[in-house]
């Protein structure tokens, strides 16, 4: 289309500035504001609400139509028909894998799941009970200790290699954090099972028994992989890209992004939700916790429900629910109570003008807690969880800043309300 125009006119007499508008593949237009601070102008925005941070090919939502496309592919395909190692090189190298390009992808992955024998000591540091997200933030924070030697973030190979050791790596420090919180003895990786079933080896076998891997379990430990896995510029991927933006080493950006992910209005919400229904507790109590979340003077919210992009249903959480159903059902807890709250939660919000009218439903957060804990995954590893699904993301959306030729510095300014300049007043004259 014709090079489009926005203007802009400031109403201080100085005329319209012309603004180029650049159009995406899909999704709303973008006005290019790069040369207005030439004109002395900054726009303001705090939370991004209207701000494109980057162009990006690698994740897609429309929140009014419920879209999350992959690459272009649709999440519902994706969660229904591909595996986490299709979707993790989908996501790296924009196209799904074909058998060889697979085998070898899933290879070398599997080449890189040990972690230095050092690191092992820095678990010692920690008390037994310390929050696992505080963990994985210094222990994958720590592997940048370790590979410093091949870090030139220009440089391919360099690149390709952080990736395949964070994508590696970072469920076997998963699993020793948890390993590590219960007092059994880590659990090597076995390089002869799959991605998902190696997680729930080191996570739940012990040097006297193997771990019986389940496959209704571990499909579903898959699928809450495949749909954790990107999401467009969300807070902890923001958090990666402009760490990555100076050139850090791209572990220490990740743990970063570790740190984002664990607040509880983002990755930490999964666990905030089962936190949430457990004190519901039963059916009975769900009306009281919904005025109270309406009630503007009361903090609590309704976690696992809203989102930033979402103003429909998250598509995850429609999969995810699903899920739920099969995987209870195949570990005959689907009178499970506290399912059976977040059944009746959801009906309830969604019929109620408070929810409707802001567009909160349910997000991912609201029914993979329940999975996990159906799983016997206890609920301060729920955002472990998430970590380990969107560390491929984190990975991909660095490797798209870092390769791109115009990579500047992240560098926002500010609408400045502090003081104007004064002079320096000594100590014996300050009032
Ligand atoms: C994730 O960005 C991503 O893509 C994130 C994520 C990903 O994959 O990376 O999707 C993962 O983080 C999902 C979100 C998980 N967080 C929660 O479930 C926490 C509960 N949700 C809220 O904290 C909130 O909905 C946010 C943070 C998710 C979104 O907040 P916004 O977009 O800044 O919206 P807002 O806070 O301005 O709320 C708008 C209105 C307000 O009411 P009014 O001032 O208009 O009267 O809706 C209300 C809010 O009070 N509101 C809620 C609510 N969420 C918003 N009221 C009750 N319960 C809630 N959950």
């Amino acid at each position: 289309m014709a090079d489009r125009k926005a203007y802009l006119d400031m109403g201080d007499g100085r005329g319209k500035i012309e603004l180029p508008v650049l159009e995406g593949t899909m999704g709303p237009d973008v006005v290019d504001i790069r040369n207005l601070s030439r004109h002395n102008i900054f726009t303001y925005d705090p939370g991004f609400v209207s701000t494109a941070s980057c162009s990006s090919s690698i994740s897609f939502i429309d929140g009014e139509k419920s879209i999350l496309l992959y690459r272009g592919y649709p999440i519902e395909q994706l969660a229904d028909q591909a595996d986490f190692m299709d979707v993790s090189y989908l996501l790296m190298h924009g196209e799904l894998p074909n058998r060889s390009e697979k085998e070898r992808f899933v290879s070398r992955v599997s080449k890189h799941t040990m972690v230095h024998d050092q690191m092992l000591t820095f678990f010692r540091g920690f008390r037994r009970d310390a929050h696992p997200m505080a963990v994985m933030v210094g222990m994958v924070g720590a592997l940048s200790a370790f590979y410093h030697d091949s870090l030139d973030m220009a440089n391919f190979q360099h690149r390709e290699v952080a990736a395949y050791r964070l994508i590696s790596k970072v469920p076997t420090l998963a699993a020793m954090c948890y390993k590590y919180s219960i007092g059994q003895p880590f659990q090597y990786p076995r390089n002869d099972l799959s991605y998902v079933a190696n997680f729930l080896h080191m996570m739940f076998a012990t040097p006297c028994a193997a771990y019986p891997v389940n496959p209704v379990v571990a499909r579903a430990l898959e699928q809450i992989f495949i749909l954790h896995a990107d999401h467009e510029q969300n807070a902890s991927t923001s958090t990666v890209r402009l760490a990555g933006s100076s050139g850090a080493s791209p572990f220490a950006c990740v743990a970063a992004g570790i740190a984002s992910l664990w607040g509880p209005a983002h990755g930490g919400a999964n666990e905030a939700v089962l936190d949430m229904l457990t004190q519901i507790g039963d059916v009975s109590n769900i009306k009281d916790f919904i005025q109270r979340a309406k009630d503007p003077k009361d903090p609590f919210r309704l976690m696992g429900f809203g989102h930033r992009v979402y103003k429909n249903y998250d598509p995850r959480a429609s999969v995810l629910r699903d899920s739920c159903h099969q995987v209870l059902d195949e570990l005959s807890l689907e009178d499970n109570r506290l399912f059976q709250v977040a059944l009746e939660l959801e009906k309830i919000a969604l019929d109620d003008d408070y929810f409707m009218t802001r567009k909160l439903y349910p997000n991912v957060d609201f029914y993979s807690g329940l999975l996990l804990h159906a799983m016997g995954i206890p609920s301060n590893m729920f955002t472990v969880i998430f970590t380990i699904a969107r560390t491929i993301g984190w990975t991909a959306q660095w490797n798209e800043m870092a390769s791109d030729p115009d990579r500047k510095i992240g560098r926002p300014r500010q609408l400045y309300m502090g003081n104007e300049p004064r002079d320096f007043v000594p100590l014996d004259r300050r009032a």
